[in-house]
């Protein structure tokens, strides 16, 4: 089995942090945090171990522009841009809504590391914009490399297959085998490699993860949908059809990138309890919905449970007015 060109991006290995007092304090299973919001200060998150892999084909395949897309505020359309630029390279951002004015968060950042950016109407097709820019790219000499939403691929799922070995090596180091371990599903690549990563190195922990747009039916026909092309490239034994694709539903709230209060609170109590710093769109409306999960009494059973912390920091800034409303204590 071959595997794709990887580059060094990211800060491994991150941290696995216990969080003793939010546990006491809400009379919960020991509840830890793998720290990937670590991965790096600017290019922080989850698509960082993605990008090893992602850009590393794209340099292999000479590419002289990162083209990619997401959300006005996407982290992965941020990391993808700083790495850009630290490897100079030319980035174009396709982002789905209109443009912060004057530019926030993730964007701004965006601006400030000389990304292009086009933005297009959320109801546009994004396929149909990446092969009009690559083509313009192309006429201009340029070689192009298209990154799909998230890295979300057959070669961003290589990021979290290999994140399982390092969790493995975590597990070891403590001493614990965790039940279960949630993370944010936006795109599906994170739950994908985790998935593959837990069959291939035979981890007892099971995969769940919380949905933060769509719904379960859309995450898993996607995930399995890249597991085949997974497959068909790289070569493998493993039955990816029946392999279980775990999606917590019901989280999702108001839409993609809004949140409700509780998820504001949610996000200040974990601030103020364990100086940790979740953000709205990902991590906070997920971590809210593993606690009103495991409050509800399911996966009771647990002893240790892992929160797979994914980054978005950034996200917090545009959201400022409810955050100062429901998170901030005054
Ligand atoms: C901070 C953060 N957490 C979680 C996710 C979800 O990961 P994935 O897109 O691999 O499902 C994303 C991106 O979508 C993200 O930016």
């Amino acid at each position: 089995m071959h595997t794709p060109p990887k580059m060094d991006l990211a800060r491994l290995p991150t941290p696995l942090q216990c969080l003793k007092r939010f546990s006491t304090q809400h009379n919960l299973p020991r509840i830890w945090f793998k720290r990937d919001d670590l991965t790096d200060t600017n290019a922080s998150g989850n698509k960082l171990r993605k990008l090893e892999f992602t850009i590393g084909q794209a340099v292999a395949d000479g590419a002289t522009v990162l083209i990619t897309a997401g959300g006005v505020q996407s982290n992965h359309a941020r990391a993808t841009a700083i790495i850009a630029a630290q490897l100079g390279l030319k980035s174009h951002l396709i982002l789905r809504g209109l443009p912060g004015d004057p530019a926030d968060g993730n964007q701004l950042i965006d601006e400030l590391v000389g990304a292009a950016t086009t933005f297009i109407k959320p109801s546009r097709d994004v396929d149909e914009v990446f092969n009009e820019l690559s083509e313009q790219y192309r006429a201009a000499g340029e070689t192009p490399y298209c990154i799909p939403i998230g890295a979300s691929d057959e070669v961003g799922l290589w990021g979290y297959i290999n994140a399982v070995e390092e969790l493995m090596q975590d597990f070891e180091l403590q001493n614990i085998m965790p039940e279960y371990l949630f993370s944010a599903t936006g795109s599906g690549g994170t739950a994908g490699g985790l998935i593959l990563g837990k069959a291939m190195h035979n981890l007892k922990t099971e995969i769940l993860s919380i949905n933060v747009c769509d719904d379960e039916a859309y995450f898993v026909s996607k995930i399995r949908a890249d597991f085949r092309l997974w497959q068909s490239r790289y070569g493998n034994n493993l039955d990816v059809e029946t392999l279980p694709i775990n999606i917590i539903d019901g989280y999702v709230g108001p839409g993609y990138g809004k949140a409700t209060p509780d998820v504001f609170q949610m996000i200040g109590d974990l601030a103020r309890t364990e100086g940790i710093i979740l953000d709205p769109v990902y991590t906070g409306k997920a971590f809210h919905g593993m606690i009103e999960e495991l409050k509800k009494g399911h996966y009771s059973d647990a002893r240790d449970i892992v929160f797979l912390h994914t980054g978005g920091i950034f996200g917090l800034f545009p959201q400022r007015e409810q955050l100062m409303k429901y998170a901030v204590s005054r």
